[in-house]
Formats: C-alpha cells, sequence, structure tokens
C-alpha cells in the first residue's frame, strides 16, 4: 500500500545463478504468457529450462542479471553484438520496468559492440513491449520445441546516436 519499491540493480551473470535463473524463466513463462499460448507450448517452452544448453548459452551470451535487494528477479541476454536471444521477468515484478532496465542496458552494450541495430525474435507476450521501444517487426516464425510449435516475430530497432 504505497510503498516505494527498492531500486533495481544490475550485474553481470555468475555461473551460481542458473538454477535462480531457470525458476524466473519458468515462472515468467507460467504466469505471463497463457493469454497467448496454450499450456501445452507453455510447457514445452518451460521444459528447455531443464536442459544443460540453458545454463551454457547464459554463460556463452552476455548475460546481465536484474537485482532487486540482492536478489535477480528478471534477466536478458545479448548474442553476439546485435541480437536479443532472452528477456524474461519475475511476474511478482512485472510491470515494474524491470525489462526495460535490462533493455535500456542491453542496447547500450550492442551499441558499445559497434552494432548498428538490435534484433529479437520476439513472443507474442514481449511483442508490444518491444513495439514500445520502437522495434518494428520484420517476419513471423515458427518454432519448434519438443514437438510443440510456438509462433515468434523478429524485431528490429535501429540504434541511433541517442542510445
Ligand atoms: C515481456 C516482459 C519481459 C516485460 O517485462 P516487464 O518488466 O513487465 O516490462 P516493463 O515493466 O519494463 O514494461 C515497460 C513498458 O512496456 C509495457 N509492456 C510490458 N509488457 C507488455 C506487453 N506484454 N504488451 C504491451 N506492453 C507491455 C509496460 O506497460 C510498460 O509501459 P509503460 O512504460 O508505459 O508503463 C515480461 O512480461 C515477461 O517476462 N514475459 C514473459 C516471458 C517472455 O515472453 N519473454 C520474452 C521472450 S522474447
Amino acid at each position: 500500500m504505497g510503498k516505494t519499491l527498492p531500486k533495481p540493480g544490475l550485474r553481470p551473470f555468475l555461473p551460481d545463478d542458473v538454477p535462480v535463473l531457470a525458476a524466473i524463466f519458468t515462472a515468467s513463462i507460467e504466469e505471463l504468457t497463457g493469454d497467448d499460448y496454450s499450456e501445452q507450448q507453455q510447457q514445452a517452452w518451460m521444459a528447455k529450462a531443464e536442459s544443460e544448453e540453458f545454463g551454457k548459452r547464459l554463460a556463452s551470451d552476455l548475460t546481465l542479471i536484474a537485482t532487486l535487494e540482492g536478489s535477480p528477479v528478471g534477466f536478458a541476454s545479448l548474442r553476439g553484438t546485435d541480437h536479443i536471444q532472452m528477456l524474461y521477468v519475475h511476474p511478482a515484478v512485472a510491470g515494474q520496468g524491470v525489462a526495460t532496465m535490462l533493455v535500456d542496458a542491453l542496447e547500450k552494450l550492442a551499441g558499445g559492440r559497434g552494432a548498428k541495430s538490435l534484433s529479437v525474435d520476439a513472443s507474442d507476450t514481449a511483442q508490444g513491449f518491444f513495439a514500445k521501444r520502437g522495434y518494428t517487426a520484420q517476419q513471423r516464425n515458427s518454432v519448434t520445441i519438443n514437438d510443440e510449435w510456438l509462433a515468434n516475430t523478429t524485431m528490429k530497432k535501429t540504434l541511433g546516436a541517442a542510445q
């Protein structure tokens, strides 16, 4: 009731973060994507957190973690110089600017790596978020995960001098 939330922080990924990031990933899919994906699609998507590949990719990409009072509440990763690979925010803190902070930081890092534009294969849930930030839809994709087909949209933003 009118309580001011503590300001979120940002830090780089550490190998020990994998279990907590897997928990954020599954909670975020389970609670935030239900209007856009079926339960079977959500289950297939969430199961990605159980593979060894999940932690390996977080480690090999440039992964940033958003924290509230020291605890991870969201994460995002940059693949190469110009592709946002992951963006997941815990449902308990959704709508409070955590994704904005993460993507602001990735856009600056991508610009620093020389990228002229940044792309993302945005989930139907995240499409409005990216559109609001100036990303425009390029193409619709269908990806198959464990026999389930999930749609997403490749979106792209030109990184300007104002980044
Ligand atoms: C999409 C997601 C990352 C947004 O995280 P968030 O921390 O709630 O986003 P923010 O609070 O920073 O939102 C910033 C702005 O985008 C808007 N926004 C957020 N989600 C939105 C959505 N689904 N549709 C339209 N606008 C959205 C917010 O209303 C806010 O607008 P405002 O600044 O005018 O208030 C989060 O909903 C999520 O984790 N979704 C499930 C996982 C997923 O689909 N990940 C994307 C994979 S590409």
